[in-house]
């Protein structure tokens, strides 16, 4: 099988693109034909050698994944093989990513693709759409009616969280950088945009909800607590999944005073079983026309390298250049 793969880390140019050995499936396991895969920031910090964990070596990049099952191993219940599927948190925790033709991957993590549904949209709303879902509504616990505000609206994690807030009843603002952005984030139906680059956020998010938000959902690498614990109202909860190195000033006061509380947490230790819960929301958001992908292009695999490049630039240098998702397909 051709595979986007890893012998060391490094920058995106140690990527290669050739042939591996097959995968054999285990009797838990089935073998997916991969019809499309899609980037995370974790995919990079990974190949550059986060060593979170150790990896298999050669390393398949890549978390995400849809496509259909060729062959199911003998303890596999409920999968059968031409069955549409997708899932993430593969390429984690010591397990082989997803960037190849052919994927052996546990059926724990694997779902139903709904019907009519394109393999590029449901792999590209994998993992961002199940941490949105972690965060919202098992850590936040955000309520029909409430308001959220979720810095970053059209990115991957951002997209979801608008979305997921808004098939639930609640008020979204989003901020995005740039009049484009900010119609995108419309179009996914957040109630108010803030353009980040031409606006005072604090200034115009207090306009918005003098009384404070409910739930500050930051997903910036450098979490901004001055603005996070002014905005949120009393018992505000804010969500944070980013910046490992990171150690911003804290202020104390306001945050303990008002009853609020902050909710870090890992998509990738959740267990497999609150994860399919997320997947069961999200393919009836997608079945019900509430959740879609936003994509900014498609790529052939063999060029996962280039995929790394420009997901580096847009979340670790901030040149804000992705419009979406970055999914990746097998050669034609
Ligand atoms: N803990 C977990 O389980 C978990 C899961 C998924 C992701 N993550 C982490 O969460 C972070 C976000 O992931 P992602 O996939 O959503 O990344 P992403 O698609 O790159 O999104 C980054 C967002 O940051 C916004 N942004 C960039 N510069 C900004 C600025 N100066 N001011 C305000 N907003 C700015 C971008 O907005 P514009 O495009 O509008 O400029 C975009 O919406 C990454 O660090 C990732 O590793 C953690």
């Amino acid at each position: 099988m051709k595979a986007a793969y890893i012998e060391r880390t490094g920058a995106p140019d140690v990527i290669a693109y050739g042939s591996l050995p097959d995968p054999n499936i285990g009797p838990n396991q089935v073998l997916v034909k991969m019809g499309a895969v899609s980037v995370n920031p974790i995919d990079t910090y990974i190949r550059n050698g986060a060593n979170y964990w150790e990896l298999p070596n050669p390393f398949v990049i890549g978390c995400d994944i849809a496509g259909t099952i060729i062959s199911v191993g003998s303890a596999v219940n409920g999968l059968s093989v031409g069955q549409r599927v997708w899932g993430s948190n593969q390429g984690l925790l010591g397990r082989q990513g997803t960037f190849s033709e052919l994927c052996a991957i546990d059926q724990q993590w694997l779902y139903p693709t709904p019907e009519g549904v394109r393999d590029a949209d449901v792999a590209a709303s994998a993992l961002v759409g199940i941490t949105a879902h972690l965060g919202l509504f098992g850590h936040a616990q955000l309520k029909p009616g409430e308001i959220v505000f979720v810095r970053g609206g059209v990115g991957g994690v951002g997209s979801m969280v608008v979305q997921m807030a808004k098939a639930i009843g609640a008020t979204v603002i989003a901020t995005a950088g740039g009049p484009e952005k900010a119609a995108i984030c419309r179009q996914l139906g957040a109630d108010h945009v803030v353009d980040y680059r031409a606006a005072d956020v604090s200034e115009a998010v207090r306009l918005i909800a003098p009384g404070g938000v409910n739930v500050f959902w930051e997903t910036l690498r450098e979490p901004d607590f001055e603005l996070a614990v002014a905005l949120m109202g009393q018992r505000g909860r804010m969500v944070l999944m980013a910046g490992r190195d990171a150690r911003p000033p804290f202020p104390v006061g306001p945050f303990y005073v008002k009853g609020c509380s902050l909710h870090g947490f890992a998509m990738f230790k959740a267990s497999a079983d609150h994860q399919r819960a997320c997947a069961v929301d999200i393919n009836h958001w997608f079945a019900s026309n509430q959740l879609r992908s936003v994509i900014d292009r498609t790529l052939p695999l063999s060029q996962a390298a280039e995929a790394h490049r420009l997901q580096e630039a847009h979340t670790i240098r901030k040149e804000s250049q992705l419009r979406g998702k970055l999914v990746l397909v097998p050669e034609a």
